[in-house]
C-alpha cells in the first residue's frame, strides 16, 4: 500500500485553473542539471528532449550549458530553436526513418546511433560521413521502466557493426547503452561499461580510433520508492570507468538524462471526477476517478511501473483506493494491484496532485482520446520540488 500521501496545507492562495495540467518549474531543471553535472564531473550532459520538450525547459538547459539527445527532426528543431548548437546533438534513436536521418543531417546533426547493419547503411547513405555509436543491449534490471529488448546488440555484434560503419565511410565513434529508466541501482552501469571497454579495445586493435562512450539515461526522479542520491550514481560510474579504462584510455563520456533532470520539476494537477464504491456492500472497494489518466500523460503508470507521490488538500482518516483515469478504456486504471492511500473525505471536485510528474507526461499525452484534451503545461515556481 502506498504510504507516501502528503496532505499539505498550502500557505499561499492558489489560482484554480482548469484541470488536468502540468505545473512545470524550469528552475528545478536547472538545479538538477547542476547536481548531475557535479555528480558526474567529466561527463557531457545531453538532455533527452523526449522527456519534456517544453521550450522553457530547453531554454533553461541551454543557459546551463547542456547539450541534447534527440530522436526526430522535430526534436532537433526544438533544441535548435532553444539555442542549441547542432554539433552538440546526438540522435540516439537506433532505428529511424530514412527521411528523418537525412533531415537531421541537413539540420547539422553529425552523431547518430545504430544497432544493426541495415541502419548503418541507412545512416551512411542519408547522413554520409557522420559519426556513429552502436547501442549495446542491457538487461534493464533494477529499473522501474526497463528499455531492454527493443534495442541493442552484443559486444561482438557491436564490433562488427562499427567495423562495417568505418568501411562505409562513417566515423566509428564508440558505443552507447541505456540501463533502463528510473534505474534505482547505481551499480547497473558496471556491466555495460565493461562491455563497452571490450568493444573499444577490439576496435583499436583493428586500427580504428573510437573516442566516445554514451552512458545513456536512467537517473531517477523522486517517486514513491526511494532511489539513492546522485552522488552514489557518480561514484559507481566512476568506479566502473576506472575498472574498464584505467586512467589513460578513457574515452569522452556523455550521459543522456531525461527523467533525472525534468521529473522533479513538474506536478500534474488533477481533479476528482467521482468516488465510487464497487463490490460487495460489506467489503466495498473505493474507486477514485481523476480527470487525468493513462491517455492524459500518465502512461508510465501502465503495469503500475512508475508510482507518483500523491498530495491532496484533505486531512483526516485515509483508506485504500483504486485510482483510475477518466476515459472509457479499462486500461485507464493507474493503481489497482497496489492501491493508494487517500483521505476518506476526498470528493468530486477535489484536487489531487501527482508529484515529480515532469517527465514523460505532457510529452506522452494523447492528442485527445475519448474527447479529453492533451495535457497542457503552465509554468510555475510552485511544484513543491
Ligand atoms: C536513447 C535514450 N536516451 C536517453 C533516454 C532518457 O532516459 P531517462 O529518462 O531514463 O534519463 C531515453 C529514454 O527513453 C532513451 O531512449
Amino acid at each position: 500500500m502506498q504510504s507516501t500521501l502528503l496532505a499539505r496545507q498550502r500557505t499561499a492562495p492558489e489560482v484554480r485553473r482548469t484541470t488536468p495540467y502540468l505545473a512545470l518549474d524550469p528552475t528545478v531543471v536547472e538545479r538538477r542539471f547542476h547536481a548531475l553535472a557535479a555528480a558526474l564531473p567529466g561527463a557531457e550532459v545531453h538532455y533527452a528532449v523526449k522527456a519534456n520538450p517544453h521550450p522553457a525547459v530547453l531554454e533553461a538547459l541551454v543557459g546551463c550549458g547542456s547539450r541534447f539527445d534527440v530522436a526526430t527532426p522535430a526534436e532537433v528543431r526544438a533544441a535548435l530553436a532553444a539555442g542549441a548548437d547542432p554539433g552538440d546533438l546526438v540522435c540516439s534513436h537506433p532505428v529511424k526513418r530514412r527521411e528523418d536521418v537525412a533531415e537531421a543531417h541537413a539540420l547539422g546533426v553529425r552523431l547518430f546511433v545504430v544497432d544493426s547493419p541495415a541502419e548503418t547503411r541507412k545512416v551512411a547513405q542519408a547522413a554520409p560521413g557522420s559519426a556513429v555509436l552502436c547501442r549495446l543491449a542491457t538487461t534493464g534490471a533494477g529499473s522501474e521502466w526497463p528499455l531492454s529488448g527493443k534495442f541493442g546488440v552484443s559486444p561482438v555484434q557491436a564490433v562488427e557493426i562499427l567495423l562495417e560503419a568505418a568501411r562505409l565511410g562513417l566515423e566509428a565513434a564508440g558505443v552507447c547503452f541505456h540501463v533502463g529508466s528510473q534505474q534505482r541501482d547505481p551499480e547497473a552501469w558496471a556491466a555495460p561499461v565493461r562491455d563497452a571497454s571490450r568493444v573499444l579495445a577490439a576496435l583499436r586493435h583493428s586500427g580504428l580510433s573510437p573516442w566516445l562512450l554514451d552512458l545513456g539515461g536512467g537517473f531517477p526522479a523522486r517517486y514513491s520508492h526511494d532511489a539513492p542520491p546522485l552522488a552514489a550514481y557518480g561514484a559507481a560510474i566512476e568506479r566502473a570507468l576506472q575498472e574498464g579504462f584505467g586512467t589513460g584510455g578513457r574515452p569522452r563520456v556523455l550521459v543522456e538524462p531525461g527523467r533525472g533532470l525534468v521529473g522533479d520539476a513538474g506536478t500534474l494537477v488533477t481533479s476528482v471526477v467521482g468516488v465510487v464504491e464497487r463490490g460487495p456492500r460489506e467489503a466495498p472497494v473505493r474507486w477514485v476517478f481523476l480527470d487525468a489518466g493513462v491517455f492524459t500523460g500518465l502512461v508510465e503508470t501502465l503495469g503500475e511501473a512508475i508510482r507518483y507521490r500523491l498530495r491532496t488538500d484533505r486531512s483526516g482518516p485515509t483508506g485504500p483506493c483504486v485510482l483510475a483515469g477518466p476515459t472509457c478504456d479499462s486500461a485507464d486504471v493507474l493503481y489497482e494491484r497496489e492501491p493508494v492511500e487517500l483521505p476518506l473525505a476526498l470528493a468530486e471536485g477535489d484536487l489531487v496532485r501527482l508529484e515529480a510528474a515532469g517527465a514523460y507526461t505532457s510529452s506522452c499525452s494523447s492528442v485527445g482520446f475519448n474527447g479529453y484534451a492533451p495535457l497542457p503545461t503552465h509554468l510555475t515556481r510552485d511544484t513543491g520540488a
